[in-house]
């Protein structure tokens, strides 16, 4: 069985995260979406919130049973230890992602030779789109509706008001 992490903030969610964890799934037989708990910046979302916003969003989809969602601390390669996975999905959007993620694929695979790092290119339509582009937005009263699941675009939008009083 293939399996591979998505890891990711996902503080929240995106419709660019939506389609590579569907395609992602499709490449892979089993895929974990891994929410990192501890990120440098402080999220919106707590890491249970982020995790239930992407089980939302995604159970629709036919294979959401082979899609498992759950937070992480620490490392992400000690992550893939403990559920014995080797590989790291992550999506690129533009060259400027490229550095940085190159970095993180570099120190992944220096913490663990047996990790590697796989990139798909994020579809044209949400090459522009960040969560924080999203929080920018929402904050500015501006419209959220292209850029975040319909799932879960209600959860969102409340959160980021709540947040501006
Ligand atoms: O969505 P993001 O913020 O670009 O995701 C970054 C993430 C969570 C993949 C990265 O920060 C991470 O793997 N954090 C866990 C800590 C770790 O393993 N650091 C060393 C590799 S850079």
């Amino acid at each position: 069985m293939t399996t591979a992490v998505y890891p990711g903030s996902f503080d929240p969610i995106t419709l660019g995260h939506y389609d590579i964890i569907k395609r992602g799934s499709q490449l892979f037989d089993h895929l974990i979406v891994a929410v990192v708990a501890n990120p440098s910046k402080s999220p919106m979302f707590t890491v249970e919130e982020r995790v239930e916003l992407i089980k939302k969003s995604i159970a629709h989809l036919s294979n959401a049973r082979e899609i498992e969602v759950c937070g992480f601390e620490g490392l992400l390669v000690d992550f893939m230890h403990e559920h014995k996975c080797k590989t790291i999905l992550k999506g690129l959007r533009f060259v400027s992602d490229f550095e940085y993620e190159f970095q993180m694929a570099l120190t992944n695979r220096r913490l663990d030779r047996k990790v590697e790092t796989l990139f798909i290119p994020t579809d044209y339509k949400y090459s522009y789109l960040s969560s924080s582009i999203v929080k920018e937005v929402g904050s500015l009263n501006g419209d959220i509706a292209e850029m975040v699941p319909l799932e879960v675009l209600n959860d969102i939008k409340e959160r980021i008001n709540a947040t501006k009083k």
